[in-house]
């Protein structure tokens, strides 16, 4: 059975595995590591060696996740930040470096987003959206940088096929993770220079997230998970594994560019989501 239990194509595989040690002595700043994706990345980078900070609003959100990774042998850090403070964020940078000697990844998770019609969507919804993401973003980066410069590291910012894909009711985290995508071009050939390496996956639907509980309400849940072409939505662990990879020396010469981790949803293009409009 999938994972979404509703005989889609065909189970999701066993976990993709990397070779142990992917990131070992790396440290990483993940931001939105409380929850959902970014903690599954943060699990994983763990798993993999790195000692691991991890950004979010909610303390105890981020507690857990650290205490969890620290029960397992790993090292992790909960940093409360909210991403749209630079200052706040230069904090957690130089709290990371502080406890762990430097810095060599960071991961951009941190995120908003709600269904809206544009037309009823106030002017402080969509700037909030961009703040987060986006501005966030850069400030994640920017606030890393003279330190990432030092150990010749990178950057891995998690997008979604909103970006590319015309998509109804979300007009602002569209614009955003665009605009995450450009950042992502631009900061790599800026910072090839200095080694600092910039990437980005963009995931489709993913299971068990705030993410879908928020943009695949009841009645148009069905028709999102037909218009997968592998027929079922992915897995958190089918999108830290890529995340960690961009990461690795194995990656060492990828810059630039924005890996789809969505089981083919975009190659489908925009109608396929209008169903979120009902009807
Ligand atoms: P999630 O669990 O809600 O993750 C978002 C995280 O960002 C939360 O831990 C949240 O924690 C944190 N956050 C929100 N606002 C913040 C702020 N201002 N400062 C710092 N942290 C903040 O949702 P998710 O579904 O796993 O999404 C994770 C990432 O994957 C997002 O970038 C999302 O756009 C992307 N994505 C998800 C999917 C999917 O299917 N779920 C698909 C494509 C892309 P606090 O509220 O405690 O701050
Ligand atoms: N529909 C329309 N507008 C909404 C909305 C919704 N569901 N939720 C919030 N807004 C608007 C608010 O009305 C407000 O605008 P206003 O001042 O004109 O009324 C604006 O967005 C900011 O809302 P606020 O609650 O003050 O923002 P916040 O900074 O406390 O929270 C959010 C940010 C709104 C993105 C919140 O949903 C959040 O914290 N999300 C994090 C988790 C998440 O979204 N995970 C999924 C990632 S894909």
């Amino acid at each position: 059975m999938s994972p979404s239990g509703d005989g889609g194509a065909g189970p999701a595989p066993a976990s993709a595995s990397l070779a142990p040690g992917q990131v070992t002595g790396k440290v990483a700043l993940v931001t939105g590591g409380g929850s959902g994706i970014g903690a599954g990345i943060a699990r994983l980078l763990a798993q993999h060696g790195a000692a691991v900070v991890l950004l979010g609003r909610t303390q105890a959100k981020l507690d857990a996740v650290a205490a969890e990774i620290v029960a397992a042998g790993g090292l992790a850090e909960a940093c409360a930040t909210d991403v749209r403070d630079f200052a706040a964020v230069e904090r957690a940078v130089a709290r990371a470096v502080e406890a762990f000697g430097h810095l060599d990844i960071v991961i951009n998770s941190a995120a908003g987003n709600f269904l809206s019609p544009a037309a009823a969507l106030s002017a402080n919804g969509f700037r909030t959206v961009i703040d987060i993401d986006l501005c966030g973003t850069f400030n994640a980066c920017r606030a890393s940088f003279a330190e990432l410069a030092k150990t010749r590291g990178c950057i891995v910012s998690i997008t979604a096929t909103q970006a590319e894909v015309p998509t109804p009711l979300q007009v602002h985290a569209g614009a955003a993770k665009a605009g995450i995508e450009k950042l992502t071009r631009d900061l790599a050939l800026e910072w090839a220079s200095s080694g600092v390496r910039v990437n980005s996956v963009a995931p489709g639907p993913i299971e068990a997230t705030e993410g879908m509980k928020r943009l695949a309400p009841g009645a148009a849940q069905a028709s999102l998970r037909k218009q997968v072409p592998l027929g079922r939505w992915g897995s958190i662990d089918e999108v830290a594994p890529a995340v960690v990879y961009l990461c690795s020396p194995a990656a060492s010469f990828i810059t630039g560019t924005s890996l789809l981790i969505d089981g083919g949803t975009s190659l489908t293009g925009a109608a396929g989501m209008m169903s979120l409009l009902g009807g």
